[in-house]
């Protein structure tokens, strides 16, 4: 997995977080693992002691994610996969079957709203922030991104076909690899660059698929390897050195730079060169 990411990282190329990033993926690549054991704990504990922290449905829209619930729930059956942990929710107990959090968007008329998600790896967000709100108001805390990429979105998201899946990845760092984050990590200090070789890339792999005219499933994967690594990977380590040098101000906010961004590019030439 470490070797497949290096290879095509999402700043490939040098391209800053503030993009659309979507490229077409097979059917099998959607939801492709079932969750370990070990994963699947994780989420059973959660949605039985932070419940109303992870899951959460717009009771209006309530069909509608039920009904996306049992489109995943057929799919996944189709391939013979089975969950012996069972939750009385539809939306988590297909959920606790995969590595991945749902997200449900349903078209309103004030765009594609939040109607219902089991969220068990927020990436410093907290769904009860976010259920029942539009794209916009979503993104809302990160300046800048409406402006950059809000119409593409809302294009994309109104023309996405039925059945055809797309993906896109995001990617910043992170001190620990703990999963469940919905609030920033706490950094009490600036980084300095002998700090980097034990942090983390976080990068959370997402796919968005229409399953009917009025549904998109939007799904996450949290995916986390060692920056230490990146001593043995060049194009991966030259390419992120120019995303950090390229990034607006805009993007820059957003990423954190100005509390690791330095110490990241410092590290960096630090590293062997052929
Ligand atoms: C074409 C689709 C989308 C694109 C291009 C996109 C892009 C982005 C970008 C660039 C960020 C800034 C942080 C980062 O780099 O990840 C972000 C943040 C975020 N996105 Fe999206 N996004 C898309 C769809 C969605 C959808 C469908 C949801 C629904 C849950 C969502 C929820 C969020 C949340 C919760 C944040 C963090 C906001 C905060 O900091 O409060 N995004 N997105």
């Amino acid at each position: 997995m470490s070797r497949t990411f290096w290879a095509d990282p999402p700043w490939r190329g040098g391209r800053g977080p503030f993009r659309l990033g979507l490229a077409p993926v097979t059917e099998s690549e959607w939801l492709p693992l079932p969750a370990s054991p070990l994963e699947c704990a994780r989420k059973l504990d959660l949605l039985t002691h932070r419940r109303d922290e992870v899951l959460a449905r717009v009771p209006t829209h309530r069909g509608a994610v039920d009904s996306v619930a049992g489109f995943v729930s057929e799919r996944l059956t189709a391939r013979g996969w089975s969950s012996s942990t069972v939750d009385s929710d539809p939306l988590a107990a297909v959920a606790l079957q995969v590595p991945d959090d749902l997200c449900v968007m349903v078209a309103t008329a004030e765009g594609w709203v939040l109607a219902g998600a089991c969220l068990c790896s927020p990436s410093f967000w907290r769904l009860a922030d976010k259920i029942g709100r539009p794209l916009e108001q979503i993104h809302a805390p990160v300046k800048g991104l409406d402006a950059a990429l809000g119409d593409r979105m809302a294009r994309f998201l109104d023309g996405l076909p039925v059945d055809r899946v797309f993906q896109r990845a995001n990617w910043n760092v992170h001190r620990d690899p703990e999963r469940f984050h919905p609030v920033p990590e706490q950094w009490d200090r600036l980084l300095v660059p002998s700090d980097c070789p034990s942090l983390h890339i976080r990068s959370e792999r997402q796919t968005l698929r229409r399953i009917d005219a009025s549904c998109i499933l939007f799904t996450i994967d949290v995916r986390q390897f060692p920056l230490a690594e990146l001593a043995a990977e060049t194009g991966a380590r030259d390419d992120l050195e120019a995303a950090l040098r390229g990034m607006t101000p805009d993007e820059r906010a957003s990423f954190g730079y100005a509390r690791h961004g330095a110490a990241l590019l410092e590290w960096l030439q630090t590293l062997p060169r052929d």
